[in-house]
Formats: C-alpha cells, structure tokens, sequence
C-alpha cells in the first residue's frame, strides 16, 4: 500500500481520544489545509467577489476563481463547466430547475436507478415528468439490459449515481452515458461519493451533467459543484435570479451572464469554495489512483472480517472492481441504529439507517442498515476495533 495515511497533524478531530471516524459517505473530516485556507480568507482577505476593486477584493475574487480552476482540473472539466453550488443536492436540483423545466415536459420520461440517494430521485419527481428506475439485481449491480428497454421508450435525461452511497457499487457510467446517448438521452452523473474516493474525469466519462460536494470530500460543508457540458450551460436558463448572474437588468427584463456565473446568483460561500480548491490540491497531492487503492485495501479487509460474523448480512458485490470504499450490513436481530449506538460508545462513529435511499431500502427488504465508510485516514486497524466493537453488541444482545 502506497498511501502514507494521515492522521491527526492533517485532520484535527483525529486527536480525538479513541476516535474510529468511519462515516466519511455521510461527511468526511475537513483537512488541515482546507481548514488554513479558509482561515487565511477570513482573517487576511475577507471581501466580497466579482464587485469592488480594491485590493483585497481582488484578492478574494482571484481566490475564488482559482479554486474553481482547481476543482475543474481535479475533476477533468474546465472552469467554464464548472459551476458552485451550496452542495450535490442543489446541483442536480439546478438541472433539475433549469434544463429540466425548458426540456422536459409531463409526458416525457426521465430515467433514473432504484440505488438513488433521495437527491437524485426526488428533484425528478418535483419536475413533473414520467419516471422510470433501472432495477438493481441481487448482485447489487445496475440491470443494464431494462435500462436497454428503457431506452426505447426516448427517454430525456437517464439519471445515475457513479457510487452507491448504500451498495457501494461503482456503475459503469461511460457505459450507461454510450448506451443513453446513443438512444438520444442526456445524462447526469451524481458523484457525490465517487469524486472523493476514485479519480473522475468528467470529459472522459462523456457524461453532460456530473454533481458532487465539497463536505464528503475532505473540505468544507456548504460548498457543491456541478460539472455540465459548455454548450448545455450556456442554452439553459438560470436557475436562481439575483446579483453577479444578470448582463443586464431592464425594468422588465434582464439577460444573462455567460456560464458558470448565470448560475451562481448572489453572494457564494467565498471562503467554502478556497476550502474545497484546497482539499483538491490535497488529494491530487496524494493522487486519487492512491486514494483509490487505499480504499480497496481497507475495503477488502472490512469484507473479509465482517464475513466472519454469524448472521451479519452485507450488502452489495463483494467484486473490489465494482465496488467503492463503503460497506453496508444487517446484523440479525440487532436494530441497525442499537449496533451503531452501542459501537458508537466505544469511539467507532458509522451511519444506521435508510441512508437516504429509501426505494433502494425497500428493494433490499431493510428498513435500515449500518454503514461502515472508508477515507483516506482509515486503517485496517479501525476495522479491527470495529469488528470487536460489534462483538460487544452481540455480547449485548446475546
Ligand atoms: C450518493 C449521494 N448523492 C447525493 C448526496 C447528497 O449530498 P449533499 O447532502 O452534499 O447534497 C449524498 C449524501 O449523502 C450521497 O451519498
């Protein structure tokens, strides 16, 4: 294993006595350098962007539009398809609003998946339109061959999360954006728990949409990006009217500024973007083949161990190929929230519950389950402590 693995002097909570952080698929621990840089906004820049000239306005605002220079480079888009939001949610919600309003009318059918975060399903079903999911197989695999099906039916968008924040399984985006494009479909890619865990390229992944957030990848909440194909941004209308997103405004009518600022209306989160640009230049720092590697690693042991239980289920593939850094199970007996309070006692800090996923929950026959994430800073040490810590709620519940 090629990763030196931080610790506490690059994230501060790790100082924490007897801390087991394993809940990274929900929010990740902010990097020293993310937390500095934003520190250094607020304590030797602070102003507002893209308006005043004075010095440390223009300061602010060449920060600001760097780190979106960073975060288009990590992620393989370029600045100008590069647009921030508070977080993925409000990123898909952005298409959502803004193509999907102009594009899709009731009768039109938006395709997404039964292994969706409510974030990638709900905006769908606010907008109106005909929705259909691909199934998700016993394998915890996408049912490429309904979405074929589904493709006959001309759908608009074909929506899909890159990473199951529940299954872990990694979909074949680059597959699905061939096969949906071919039929004539958009497509956007929730990569909320893909970008910080594998290394993504947005071009090369040919999908026209791809959301993520800066709180799951190592930087700062309140800071979301959203990934859309150049000529796309620029024939869509704005989603959110106010200040920086007009050319100009009439008594009754405005035009727009040109991609990314038509969508970023009034006064972003300055010091949450810096953050993120320098949690990017912190994993690229890395390399995310490493971080991609570190997780496979981890992630096969935790298999490996949690396998060894009496009556724990996991879900999803056990093919490292196919799956990210995260590990969901069902403990027979035990209530997914008894084993995460109990283990929680111990320092071991994981996620009980629906996840957010609820079609998926249902399709998987729990209500709820406990998820164990794997970061950066996680060793096979912290899956030793989580494995014992789940032998005091057996002893509890014996
Ligand atoms: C797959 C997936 N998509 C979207 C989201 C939503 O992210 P955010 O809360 O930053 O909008 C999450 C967060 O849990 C997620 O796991």
């Amino acid at each position: 294993m090629s990763l030196a693995v931080p610790t506490s002097a690059e994230f501060p909570v790790l100082a924490r006595e007897g801390l087991v952080y394993l809940d990274t698929a929900a929010t990740s621990q902010t990097v020293r350098s993310s937390i500095e840089a934003m520190d250094r906004y607020y304590e030797t820049y602070r102003a507002t962007i893209h308006r005043s000239v004075y010095a440390i306005a223009a300061e602010a605002t060449e920060a600001y539009e760097t780190a979106r220079d960073k975060v288009a480079a990590f992620a393989g888009a370029a600045p100008g398809e590069t647009v921030f939001t508070r977080n993925a949610t409000e990123a898909i919600n952005l298409v959502a609003y803004a193509w999907g309003r102009a594009n899709v009318g009731p009768d039109d059918l938006v395709v997404t998946t039964q292994m969706e975060h409510h974030s990638n399903i709900v905006p769908w079903q606010i907008l109106g339109s005909k929705l259909a999911y691909i199934p998700v197989g016993d394998d915890g695999l996408l049912d490429l061959g309904a979405l074929d099906e589904l493709l006959e039916r001309r759908p608009k968008l074909v929506c899909v999360g890159h990473v199951s924040n529940v299954l872990g399984t990694i979909n074949p985006v680059e597959e699905i954006a061939r096969r949906a494009h071919a039929a004539g479909a958009l497509v956007l890619v929730d990569g909320a728990q893909a970008v910080p865990s594998l290394p993504v390229d947005f071009s090369a992944l040919g999908a026209d949409f791809y959301a993520w957030t800066g709180h799951k990848a190592y930087g700062p909440t309140g800071i979301g990006v959203l990934h859309g194909r150049r000529e796309l941004l620029e024939e869509m209308p704005p989603f959110l009217g106010g200040g920086h997103m007009i050319a100009r405004v009439g008594e009754l009518e405005s035009t727009w500024a040109d991609p990314p600022a038509k969508f970023e209306a009034g006064t972003m989160p300055v010091a949450e973007a810096i953050g993120l640009g320098a949690a990017v230049d912190w994993l690229s720092g890395i390399g995310m083949d490493n971080v991609r590697e570190h997780g496979r690693d981890v992630t096969s042991y935790a298999l490996e161990r949690l396998s060894e239980i009496d009556g724990l289920t996991i879900h999803g593939t056990h093919d490292m190929d196919r799956r990210g850094s995260l590990v969901s199970f069902v403990l027979e007996g035990v209530h997914p929230h008894d084993v995460a309070e109990i283990i929680g006692r111990e320092g071991v800090c994981v996620r009980a519950g629906h996840h957010c996923a609820q079609p998926l929950m249902r399709r998987l026959g729990a209500p709820a389950s406990t998820r164990a994430s794997i970061a950066v800073h996680n060793t096979r040490e912290d899956i030793d402590r989580l494995i014992d810590a789940l032998g005091t709620v057996q002893e509890v519940f014996a």
